[in-house]
């Protein structure tokens, strides 16, 4: 039996998603955090049960008889909150007697600058210790999260004001969510810790410059200082503080890895950052939906 969970966010719906085409459903169980999508999941025949990050005895409960299990990441700007419901969730499938736990990490350095990965690096040292045996899965950055790496670039903006640039691996998060589903649904990868990015390096400049073309008007790129990004963005609260250290990790070339494990793992090449932006910059409303998905990490409403 296969566990999955965050089937209801973007990263674990395409994973839900592309493992349905490999896996009878009757060998898939869903782990529910949001209550309201339980019939939605059901018409897929996957068996649901509720598990909350924050509530280990309903982890348990949702964990039982499983055999491999995949745990996305949580998503909170509290590190506390992330590592916490992590450890939980990580604790939850040894007692439920889960031999195999895939993580979803983040494919930034192992010694990194960015506050977003210090969650990620505190779960894999400890999901390391457990003894139990695991996988842990760098996932790329996604290209739909363009608007947010670009400062929160906007449609209609004229400008991307940004504290840093360096590469980024863009990886399609429907290839990550098809090729983590192949990954879990096969075998291997044991006790290891992979990545999965790309297919190409685009800088933020570089990035800036392809949006430019494909939308056949200019749009200025400007590196301000770290404080300066803050107050630019002041309304985003402490969160413009945090996300601003991910720009010197990106100036130390920490997100600019592109893995071959990606194309190898889906056996086509992944889809092309060109092609994809293409398809995100028709909808105008997709900058805006995308900022605020993110800017809503872990606020949601209780459910
Ligand atoms: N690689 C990247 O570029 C990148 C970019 C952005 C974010 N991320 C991170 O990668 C992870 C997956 O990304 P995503 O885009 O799929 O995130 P997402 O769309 O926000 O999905 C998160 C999932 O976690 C579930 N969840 C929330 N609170 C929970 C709790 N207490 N217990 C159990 N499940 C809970 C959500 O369920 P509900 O429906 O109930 O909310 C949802 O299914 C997140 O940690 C996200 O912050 C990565």
């Amino acid at each position: 039996m296969i566990i999955l969970t965050g089937v209801t966010g973007h990263l674990g719906s395409s994973v839900l998603k592309h493992i349905l085409k490999l896996v009878p459903p009757s060998e898939i169980l869903v782990s529910l955090h949001n209550r309201l999508a339980r019939e939605e999941i059901e018409k897929t025949r996957v068996q649901v049960r509720a598990g909350d990050y924050t509530d280990p005895s309903s982890l348990e409960d949702a964990f039982r008889g499983g055999d491999k299990l995949l745990i996305v990441s949580h998503p909170s700007f509290s590190d506390e909150l992330r590592v916490t419901s992590h450890k939980n969730a990580i604790d939850a499938a040894v007692k439920a007697g889960v031999r195999h736990i895939y993580y979803t990490s983040l494919a930034f350095g192992q010694e990194s600058k960015a506050a977003v990965m210090r969650a990620h690096l505190d779960t894999e040292a400890y999901l390391r210790s457990r003894g139990v045996t695991y996988t842990i899965v760098r996932e790329g950055v996604y290209m739909e999260s363009y608007p947010v790496f670009l400062g929160f670039f906007g449609a209609g903006h004229d400008e991307v004001i940004v504290p840093g640039d360096g590469g980024v691996a863009w990886a399609a998060r429907d290839d990550l969510g098809e090729a983590t589903a192949r990954i879990i649904a096969g075998s291997g990868y044991e006790g290891e810790t992979i990545t999965l990015a790309g297919p190409e390096v685009y800088t933020l400049e570089q990035t800036t410059a392809l949006i430019s073309s494909i939308l056949d008007r200019e749009i200025r790129f400007s590196v301000v200082s770290r404080d300066e990004f803050v107050r630019r963005n002041s309304a985003h609260g402490d969160v413009a503080r945090f996300w601003a250290s991910t720009y010197p990790a990106l100036e130390a070339g920490e997100a600019s890895l592109v893995d071959p494990l990606l194309g190898a793992v889906l056996g086509r090449p992944p889809v092309s950052f060109e092609a994809r932006l293409r398809e995100l910059l028709e909808n105008e409303a997709e900058p805006r939906k995308e900022i605020s998905s993110w800017l809503d990490n872990g606020r949601g409403p209780a459910r």
